[in-house]
């Protein structure tokens, strides 16, 4: 059976994966890679797609998910809001290391299309659109079959769609994005600011994080609105409103078959999902007319990078 390598470069490690046609990954590896460091990181994947092959030298060719904005050719970061990372040649450096035929695509995009081969999105077949909610917010759209990469290779960065006129600034540069306001970042920010104002209704996440606001984390957030602590759950209410009302606009631009979310963010569920849903079902033009897209929460977690950026490996 045809192998490709997927590899999934995040904010503090490289996976890899070697993946057969049905979405098996027969081979992992996982590497450190230094934060802030564009060299360090583009030496680890050289370094981790180089152990595959040679592990696998049947595998014939390399993926490669980053969070960043990739050119329309597939071959080059042209930025990254969020990383050190500017105008490297990545794809190229990584296909004469290795030796293979190499693509370099977006983490949203490629998330995307490991849930419409392998995932949630699986029973659509034509088209399905992604959030993931991370630390960023990242996107992916599917469109008759085919990831829709723009006539630029940057369509699709839904998280850069403003949300609020004249918001919270972004690392893009602009004010206002849905990022600063429904990623595991804009969760953080809402949650200190909550336990700020009504310390009283924060009982529980400020007993997790030892009485200081400023200790807050993303995992504790959760914990307590699991454990009904108000401002936590709060802080869930208002991501989740600014996702649903983004679905609302993206159901209105695309009609899609289905909308997926995914990252690390949708871990907490309903507590996520619930005003998700809530918002989008209010929202809606002429709601319950006629039928709209369901949203769904990504199946293949973890593995969504490592997988879809094989699969469009297999694509070349
Ligand atoms: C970046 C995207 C990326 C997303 C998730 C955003 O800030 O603009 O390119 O997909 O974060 O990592
Ligand atoms: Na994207
Ligand atoms: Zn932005």
């Amino acid at each position: 059976m045809a192998l490709t390598i997927g590899i999934d470069v995040g904010g503090t490690k490289v996976a890899g994966g070697v993946v057969d046609e049905k979405g098996t990954v027969v081979a992992q590896t996982r590497r450190e890679t230094p934060a802030d460091d564009p060299a360090g990181t583009r030496d680890t994947i050289v370094a981790v797609a180089t152990e595959l092959a040679a592990q696998y030298p049947e595998a014939n060719a390399v993926g490669i998910g980053a969070a960043a904005w990739i050119d329309a050719a597939g071959s080059t970061v042209l930025f990254a809001p969020n990383l050190a990372w500017r105008d490297e040649p990545v794809r190229d450096i990584v296909a004469k290391a290795v030796g293979l035929p190499t693509v370099l695509e977006n983490d949203a995009n490629v998330a995307a299309w490991a849930e419409f081969r392998f995932g949630a999105g699986r029973q659509a077949d034509d088209s399905m659109v992604m959030i993931t909610v991370g630390t960023g917010i990242g996107g992916g759209i599917v469109i008759n079959g085919g990831l829709w990469r723009g006539a630029n290779g940057i369509a699709g960065e839904l998280g850069h769609i403003q949300s609020v006129n004249n918001g919270h600034p972004c690392g893009c540069g602009r004010l206002g994005c849905l990022e600063q306001y429904a990623s595991g970042k804009a969760l953080v920010r809402f949650a200190r600011a909550g336990a700020r104002q009504e310390p009283d209704r924060a009982a529980l996440l400020l007993e997790l994080a030892g009485g200081d606001p400023l200790e807050i984390t993303g995992r504790q957030i959760t914990e307590a609105a699991r454990s009904g602590d108000g401002v936590a759950r709060d802080a869930f209410a208002q991501i989740g409103y600014w996702l649903g009302v983004a679905l609302t606009d993206l159901a209105q631009a695309f009609d899609p078959q289905v909308f997926v979310l995914g990252g690390g963010v949708i871990d907490a569920g309903d507590l996520l999902m619930g005003p998700v849903e809530a918002t989008y079902r209010k929202e809606l033009t002429n709601r319950g007319r006629f039928p709209v897209a369901e949203i769904r929460a990504a199946e293949t977690g973890n593995t969504a990078g490592v997988l879809g950026a094989a699969d469009l490996a297999r694509r070349i």
